[in-house]
């Protein structure tokens, strides 16, 4: 086992990345505060893996809670079924939320937990690769508007992060491919060493090679610990983790929740931000085609889907976190493993990097 620290002064917390950790009392127990535990978590990862945590929690007064799965679900009224569970239970504000699913299941419950009472405790329990390597990590917990996604959410950390990696073997292929999105996003911001390690290694991670995921999940939480670290909130470079976010969301909130995977969508949107910083004059050819071959080796999209023209990619784009006094940021490339972010993009090389990859899509999901 790796335990990795984020260091957040009194709001520290371990990250553990390894196999079989799942139900060890010794990792978890030591980070519930008080006596009542709900689980959170959703249909589909309950019957894999909801008896083995519960085990880990054996000196606790424990429940748990099971969410209908998916995206969609990703709403106010599914936390407040959660509220609901907390007020009929008696829970108190010594009570502690265990997030156990993927990034949908986390961020939902860990706004329950940063809501309930004004703030009670919560625990991270990943179980897939995207939520292994960003997600479960940092804090950033909300759900989904219709109008925008992420948009309702506060900054809570977790107290601890509990990634057992034998549980990535029950995820199907879109889903891993999903989550190396993620991962390669970390090269693409700050560390070319790690991209060039990717493109050796992206087929071991997609066949489920223990060492290869270990080594994946270990750099990316790293990557993440220390932007986290040093911009909790977000007043300035942990943006740079949003890195094809502004095109992704705009794809996931437009094609309707779900349709196109988080992980996707941020690996097309990706490859759209390094076009428009070659437009720039910022990248060459020749890192944009990297990009591509990187997407494209993880079995991810690289087209946007034609049924969103640029004057709705826009105004989806508009929905945005980073939109400061109605002015759009985008995070760019400077160079590959250097991102910025900047608002002094030329909305003419905007359009014409929409418009190149708009194109019938090669997004193979089955929704
Ligand atoms: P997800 O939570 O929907 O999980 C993907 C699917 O895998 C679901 O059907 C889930 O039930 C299933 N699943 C989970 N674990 C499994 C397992 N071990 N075996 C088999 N099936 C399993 O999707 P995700 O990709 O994990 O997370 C995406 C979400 O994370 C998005 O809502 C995104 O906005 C959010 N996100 C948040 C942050 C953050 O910092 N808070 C960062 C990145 C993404
Ligand atoms: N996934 C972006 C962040 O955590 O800041």
């Amino acid at each position: 086992m790796k335990t990795l620290n984020l260091d957040l002064g009194e709001r520290s917390y371990p990250i553990f990345i390894g196999e079989n950790l799942l139900g060890r009392s010794e990792l978890i127990a030591p980070y519930v505060a008080g006596k009542k535990v709900l689980v959170v978590t959703n249909e589909t990862v309950a019957p894999l893996y909801l008896q083995q945590t519960l085990k880990g929690l054996q000196d606790f007064e424990t429940d748990y809670c099971v969410l209908p799965d998916g995206e969609r679900f990703k709403t106010l009224d599914t936390v407040d079924t959660i509220f609901s569970q907390l007020l009929t239970g008696h829970y108190d504000r010594r009570s502690t939320l265990v997030a156990l699913g993927g990034g949908v299941i986390g961020d939902i419950t860990g706004f329950a937990a940063a809501c309930y009472q004004r703030g009670v405790p919560f625990i991270q329990i990943p179980t897939t690769l995207l939520a292994q390597v960003d997600s479960s990590v940092g804090g950033k917990t909300g759900v989904n508007h219709e109008l925008g996604k992420n948009m309702i959410g506060a900054f809570h950390q977790p107290r601890c992060v509990i990634a057992d990696t034998n549980t990535l073997k029950t995820l199907d292929g879109r889903q891993l491919s999903a989550g190396i999105a993620e991962v390669i996003k970390y090269g693409l911001i700050r560390d070319t060493a790690f991209l060039s390690w990717l493109d050796d290694h992206i087929d071991d991670i997609l066949n489920n090679k223990a060492e290869a995921l270990a080594y994946a999940i270990e750099a990316s939480c790293r990557h993440k610990a220390e932007v986290v670290a040093s911009d909790e909130t977000e007043q300035g470079n942990r943006a740079l983790l949003n890195l094809g976010h502004t095109f992704g969301h705009a794809i996931e909130t437009g094609m309707g929740y779900g349709s196109w995977l988080h992980g996707e969508a941020v690996g097309i949107g990706m490859l759209m931000a390094a076009d428009l910083s070659m437009r720039m004059g910022w990248l060459n050819k020749t890192d944009v085609d990297h990009v591509d071959r990187l997407l494209d080796k993880a079995q991810l999209p690289t087209r946007a889907p034609s049924e969103l023209s640029y004057e709705r990619f826009l105004e989806l784009m508009q929905v945005d976190k980073k939109v400061l006094d109605g002015k759009l940021r985008l995070v760019l490339l400077r160079s590959l493993g250097k991102a910025v972010v900047t608002d002094e993009f030329d909305p003419q090389s905007l359009r014409e990097t929409i418009e190149a990859h708009r194109a019938v899509s090669n997004h193979t999901g089955l929704v």
